[in-house]
């Protein structure tokens, strides 16, 4: 027996903090107030390291979910918060930051039972992450404008324009549970900064820290109205929140299936539509890395948060002539990566978000050893207490008809595969419908410039993987996404541009 599977998987004990939070009402943060339901329907929280239920929320009613849009209409139409003066509206915005900072434990534990992420990942990641997106957003608030702009066709001093970026309006958003605080703040934070209010909705499996951080929005002073937080089923409360007539802009963070169902039904009253979608992001290495550097950082690409990631470097293309040597050093790291309880100070992987995505993940490991695929690692459930854990596993003797190279997995899984060519191996990993991300790892800087430029993906990192910045724009090509979010762009895409034409 090796170490990983002598682990305690036993869950700790809960903060008296978290267990005050586990022990709220259920209800909804509609218009500044805390509301109950108009039904009795929750849904239960389950800690993803045994399995036990541990507390609820409210499964919200169609009724809910228009009071909550009526609320963000009001608020919206009102100009409370996009009139107010955009120095009042960054001072809030850092408030809500200052906040995040001043509860970062009790967030970070809150999402570590709630995802089953590693408390110290969360606190690591997450939580200052979600906090960054408020500060930077933030200076966006006074700084966004138009611009003035001579005509063309027509003469000299006759004419003048102009062009006003305003707030779209009322924003509906939706976002997953692998990083649900974290993806929570980076689409509230242009809402406020554009003067925008929004709905959201969290993901039915994650739902604790937007609860929570909607206590920290209504202690900041955001004006009330201006965000709602519901909670519920995606394909009611959110499919309603979608095809509202009252919302201008759908966000969504989620699957590739769900991402364009979203796109259709939003089209009847032709929203807005940011969609940041699915990944079966490749990751090259070339022949002149230094393994030691490498290895742990392709390993650190598939197993970070259990590779529920929507950039994961999920199919390594290694040279043949490193390709051993790297998934060797991949295997030394199985004991960093060994899954932990997400209360285990030691862990750096947790189990699986749900026994869904659990029985998802294993399914696909075992179609890919029917289709005759090597387990070089892992592969196993390893001992636990009701968990849903899997452990680091890594996958070769592949090709790419296999549904483990084509499909995405969304758990620890990597499929490890040989290359020769550099312009084979530039086709086989543009050779999917996803293009979100990607990754290069080699010491020639021509190299790295090159192949980046020929890679499909919104995002290319070079000796390194799945570094997001707030000011660095994210999006995804092909299947992987419509529009941008972070950065200018991701300001941008909550405004309408108007322009002035005025006769002198
Ligand atoms: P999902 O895409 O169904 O759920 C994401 C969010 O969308 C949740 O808040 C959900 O309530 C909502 N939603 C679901 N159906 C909806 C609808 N008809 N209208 C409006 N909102 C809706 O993802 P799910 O089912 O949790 O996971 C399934 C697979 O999707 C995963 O195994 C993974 O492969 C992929 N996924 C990818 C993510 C990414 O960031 N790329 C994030 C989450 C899941
Ligand atoms: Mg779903």
């Amino acid at each position: 027996m090796n170490e990983v599977t002598t682990i305690n998987r036993t869950q700790r004990e809960y903060s008296d903090a978290v267990k005050k939070a586990l022990g709220r009402k259920p209800q909804l943060f509609i218009n500044g107030e805390w509301v109950d339901s108009s039904g009795d329907a929750t849904i239960d929280v389950e800690d993803p390291s045994s399995g036990k239920v541990i507390s609820k929320f409210v499964e919200s009613t169609d009724k809910d979910v228009d009071r909550a849009i009526a609320a963000a209409r009001t608020a919206f139409d009102d100009g409370r918060w996009r009139d107010m003066p955009p120095i009042a509206r960054e001072k809030i915005m850092h408030r809500i930051a200052d906040l995040i900072e001043a509860h970062a434990d009790e967030l970070a534990e809150l999402e570590a039972i709630d995802v089953g992420k590693p408390k110290g990942m969360a606190g690591a990641v997450d939580v200052p992450g979600a906090a960054a997106h408020f500060r930077y957003m933030a200076g966006w608030a006074g700084k966004a404008g138009g611009e003035t702009q001579a005509p063309y066709a027509m003469p000299a001093g006759t004419m003048f324009g102009y062009t006003l970026k305003e707030p779209v309006g009322v924003c509906a958003q939706i976002v997953p549970w692998n990083f649900p605080l974290l993806m929570a703040c980076l689409k509230l934070a242009p809402v406020l900064a554009s003067g925008c209010t929004s709905v959201l909705k969290p993901a039915e499996q994650t739902s604790l820290t937007a609860l929570r951080l909607a206590d920290l929005i209504q202690e900041a002073g955001v004006p009330a109205g201006v965000i709602n937080i519901i909670t519920g089923y995606g394909h009611t409360a959110g499919d309603r929140m979608v095809k509202h007539p009252d919302v201008d802009k759908v966000a969504f963070t989620g699957s590739t299936e769900i991402g364009k169902l979203i796109n259709r039904n939003a089209t009847e009253t032709l929203k807005h539509v940011t969609l940041e979608l699915g990944g079966k992001s490749p990751v090259v290495v070339m022949p002149d890395v230094d393994i030691a550097e490498t290895a742990p950082g392709v390993a650190g690409a598939i197993f970070f948060n259990s590779g529920q990631v929507c950039v994961a470097g999920s199919r390594l293309y290694a040279h043949k002539s490193v390709f051993d040597k790297v998934v060797e050093g991949m295997a030394e790291t199985a004991h960093f990566w060994a899954p932990r309880a997400s209360l285990d100070p030691e862990g750096h992987m947790g189990p699986l978000v749900s026994k869904e995505q659990h029985e998802r993940v294993l399914g696909y490991i075992e179609a890919g050893k029917r289709d005759g695929a090597s387990v070089l690692m892992g592969g196993d459930v390893p001992s636990n207490d009701g968990g849903y854990y899997v452990s680091p596993t890594i996958l070769t003797d592949v090709n790419p008809q296999m549904s483990v190279v084509r499909e995405e997995i969304f758990g620890p899984v990597v499929v490890a595969q040989r290359f020769e060519d550099l312009d084979e191996v530039v086709k086989e990993a543009n050779d999917t419908p996803y293009g979100l991300a990607a990754g290069v790892w080699t010491k020639d800087v021509s190299a790295a410039v090159r192949i980046a430029s020929r890679l499909k993906a919104g995002t290319v990192w070079v000796n390194t993987h799945a570094m997001i910045d707030p000011a660095l724009p994210f999006g995804g090509y092909k299947e992987s996404g419509i529009g941008h979010e972070q950065g200018r762009l991701g300001l941008e895409a909550y405004f309408e541009t108007k322009t002035v034409l005025m006769k002198l």
